[in-house]
């Protein structure tokens, strides 16, 4: 079958490598893609908010399966475009994906369902925020309510920082009409870990679970970027966390979407923190994480098109998910200078010491051709995974390949699954 994926970062490289290993895919395309995926898909230079025009090609190219990897066109409403024209796709319509889409949308679905999250309150009027903050306990989160690039959520330690952060949101509109709404929440404290799911509409299976790396820095510092690299499984990710979590969380939250009329099918992924009064949910997203999808897609056993479709089709009930026993690290390589400012088009060497090695990869985030020779593209360049028996040669094992690629300005963080010791 032909399938095309939409999106350009790592985490749509992983899902190419997914499919490509599936007995039946015979062409692979992605839009618009990296250099990285052309390797393995032809890419298509069309942007992943182009709904009609992706629609256009999957009509003409007779594409049998489209999965979208970015949270824009799901909340943007692609589904419904594709599925109008009668177009085979995966992933939540644009009522569904509003569970990411919409933080005070998800945070009134958590009450109403009394699924575990920190309290809150919703604001559209600035003043009123204001006031509520007066009387309030610090630190405080303050959530811009639509997509921020994962940059829309502040810890305010104090009054005056949370005063400052009200006016950046709701006043200035530092994150555009993302902040007409903004959720003020309690501070929670714990262990964060990542479970992905696949999801039919009413039943949910969920992946190995997993751990991101969000700030920029070593040791948690620094600001907030999409993902500086996971590891997967999460060793605080117990059989008893799993327990509370299915009986309170995941099929809570499916069935919470069936019963609004809006239910889901795609991939939901939820965003925990394990508190000492047990397991919240810190937020949910429409899609695989990035990096997340780079350590969970290879250590998983199924063929990913079966899955997928089994969710479009609703049998998912009917399929094993099955991970293997081992783990997986994932590094990012970025550009010096990300999440603010830095230099691309620089030549990046090195990707043929993946060749041939068993259970490492480069998956290719912002990356891109100039001539023959790959250059960088992006703030995070590349997310170098590889396995191991345990958590810990994993991390060796990916540690190591991150010196096999270099270009002028590499950075990456040197703590990736340091908690691991912890464990
Ligand atoms: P989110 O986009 O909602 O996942 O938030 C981004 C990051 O901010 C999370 O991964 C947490 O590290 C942090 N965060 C969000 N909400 C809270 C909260 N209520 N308490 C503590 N940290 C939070
Ligand atoms: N790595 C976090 C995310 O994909 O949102």
């Amino acid at each position: 079958m032909k399938v095309l994926i939409v999106g350009s970062g790592g985490r749509e490289h992983a899902i190419a490598w997914s499919v490509a290993k599936s007995d039946k895919a015979d062409k692979i395309y992605c839009a618009p893609g990296n250099a990285g995926i052309g390797e393995i898909a032809q890419c298509v230079p069309i942007g992943a908010m182009e709904f009609e025009k992706l629609a256009d090609f999957a009509q003409k190219e007779e594409i049998d399966l489209t999965i979208v990897g970015m949270d824009d066109p799901l909340v943007g409403g692609i589904v419904d475009v594709f599925e109008e024209r009668g177009l085979r796709v995966f992933g939540p319509r644009k009522n569904a994906a509003i569970l990411e889409g919409s933080k005070a949308f998800s945070k009134d679905l958590m009450k109403k369902y009394n699924i575990p999250t920190a309290a809150y309150e919703n604001f559209q009027d600035p003043a009123k925020a204001l006031a509520y903050l007066e009387t309030a306990k610090f630190p405080i989160v303050l959530k811009a309510d639509g997509l921020a690039l994962g940059k829309g959520v502040l810890i305010c330690n104090t009054l005056e920082e949370a005063k400052a952060g009200v006016k950046e949101i709701m006043e200035d509109k530092k994150f555009g009409t993302a902040g007409n709404t903004m959720v003020i929440e309690e501070f929670m404290t714990g262990r964060e870990v990542s479970v992905l799911s696949f999801v039919d509409g009413n039943t949910i299976k969920t992946m190995t679970s997993a751990q991101d790396h969000k700030r920029a820095k070593d040791g948690d510092q620094g600001l907030n970027t999409g993902g500086m690299g996971t590891f997967s499984p999460s060793p605080f990710y117990t059989k008893e966390v799993d327990d509370f979590c299915q009986k309170y969380i995941y099929q809570a939250t499916v069935d919470a979407m069936k019963a609004e009329g809006r239910p889901f099918k795609g991939i939901i992924f939820f965003g925990l923190m394990l508190t000492e009064e047990g397991p919240k949910v810190l937020e949910y997203n429409a899609r695989f994480g990035d990096p997340e999808a780079q350590v969970v897609l290879p250590r998983m056993e199924n063929d990913i098109i079966e899955v997928v479709e089994s969710c479009i089709d609703g049998t998912l009930d009917q399929v094993d998910l099955k991970f293997e026993d081992n783990a997986a690290v994932c590094v990012v390589l970025a550009s010096e200078g990300y999440p603010v400012k830095y230099e691309k088009g620089i030549p990046i060497t090195g990707f043929e010491n993946f060749k041939d090695k068993d259970g490492y990869y480069c998956f290719h985030a912002g990356t891109r051709l100039d001539g023959e020779q790959i250059v960088t593209n992006g703030g995070r360049v590349l997310g170098i995974t590889a396995k191991g028996k345990d958590l810990k040669e994993a991390r060796k094992n990916a540690y190591e390949a991150t010196n096999w690629i270099n270009f002028a300005n590499k950075y990456m963080r040197h703590d990736i699954g340091k908690a691991i010791d912890e464990a």
